[in-house]
Formats: structure tokens, sequence, C-alpha cells
């Protein structure tokens, strides 16, 4: 490459911070993490995730030590992952900013407890889609707050089809889930 095509390169696609890396790589969906410990519920916002496994169906996950929920999933071994949308922005950024040390999330910002089916953490019932889980590996929590979470129950609102989730790339800002399009004739069976 000459000199003068690679400064134009540079130039179309200029460097920035490592730090800001995340605005390209979190993929979201925003979720928010329902957990019940000591007889109290409470839930947090979660951007830091990625699918490991189908079957069994395993989800990794940053769950930072300071926070309130990161005890409560790790003594009481479940949680729920709630995926909420485009109408629950406000929540979602209000619950990622307090603590469930100081208040409760549900009451405080008017969410519902839905009873799960398999886990004693309960479900949002005004998510559009719930993935109730139990711990299947925490032993890098202490040190890196990445627990391996097995999703044992799962279910979904029927409709909208293609639901407006939020999709965080720092900085406050969401993207919102839009356009589908499907490439399924070009994927080999197993892939699906
Ligand atoms: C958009 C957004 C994404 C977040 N993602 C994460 C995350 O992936 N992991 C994490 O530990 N905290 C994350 N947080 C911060 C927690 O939600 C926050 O620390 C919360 O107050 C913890 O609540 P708790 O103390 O009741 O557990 C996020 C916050 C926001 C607003």
């Amino acid at each position: 490459m000459s000199a003068k095509a690679k400064n134009a390169a540079i130039k179309s696609r200029p460097d920035f911070p490592v730090a800001q890396a995340r605005r390209y790589l979190e993929p979201g969906p925003i979720v928010l993490v329902s957990s019940h410990h000591e007889g109290r519920d409470n839930i947090m916002t979660m951007g830091w995730h990625m699918v490991m496994e189908f079957t069994p169906s395993l989800v990794g996950c940053v769950i930072a030590p300071s926070s309130h929920s990161h005890r409560a999933i790790r003594e009481s071994g479940e949680c729920v992952i709630n995926i909420p949308t485009v109408a629950l922005v406000d929540k979602v950024v209000g619950i990622g900013n307090t603590s469930g040390a100081d208040i409760d999330k549900f009451e405080h910002f008017k969410l519902t407890p839905e009873p799960s089916r398999v886990v004693r953490a309960p479900r949002i019932a005004e998510s559009h889609a719930s993935l109730e889980c139990r711990v299947h590996d925490a032993s890098l929590a202490e040190r890196y707050g990445f627990f391996i979470l097995e999703v044992v129950r799962a279910c979904a609102a029927k409709a909208p089809q293609n639901p407006e989730t939020l999709h965080y790339q720092g900085d406050g800002r969401f993207m919102v889930a839009g356009k589908v399009i499907s490439r399924k004739g070009m994927f080999q069976p197993h892939m699906l």
C-alpha cells in the first residue's frame, strides 16, 4: 500500500480510544437480571453477557462483585434474565444506577414480580421474555465477577415477533433493534 493510500485509509477509518471498543462489541440486548435472596427480590441492569452453548443452554455474564446482585446470585445460585424493550428504557437506566442495598427496585420502578416456574427469583412481568437460570459455574466470580448461568426454563410474549430490544453503546446511548433480514438457506442445519 502506498503512503498516500495508507493516509487515506487512516483518514476514512480513524483510530479511537481502545476503552471505547465496547461501542462495537457489546451486542446487547440489555437485560434486567432479577434475583431473590434472604427474603428480598432485586433487579440489576446488565449488558455484559454472551451465549456459550446451546445444550445445555449456557450464558456467560459479568456481575460486578461490588453489586448487591452479585452476592444474592452467588449465594442463592439462581436468577432470571429478563429482556426489556424500548418502552422500559428509563427503568432500565434507573435500575442500573441504584442498588438493591438501598431500595426495593420492584416497588420503586413499578415493575411486577411474577413467580417463576423453577427458580425462586421472580420474573419481571413487563419484560418481553424471561430466562430462568441456575448458576452453573462461579469459579471466576470472585476474580472477574464472571458467572456461567444455565437457562433452565424460558418464556416469551407471542407478540411482537421482533421486539425493539435495547443495545447499549456506552456514553448513555442505546441502539434500538429494528430491521430483520434472513439468510436461513445459507446455514448448515446444526448452526440454526
Ligand atoms: C446500561 C447498563 C448496563 C450495565 N451492565 C452491567 C453489567 O453487564 N454488569 C454489571 O456488573 N453491572 C452492569 N451495570 C451496572 C449495574 O446495573 C449497577 O451496578 C446496579 O446498580 C447494580 O444493582 P444492585 O447493587 O442492586 O445489584 C449496567 C448498568 C447500565 C445502566
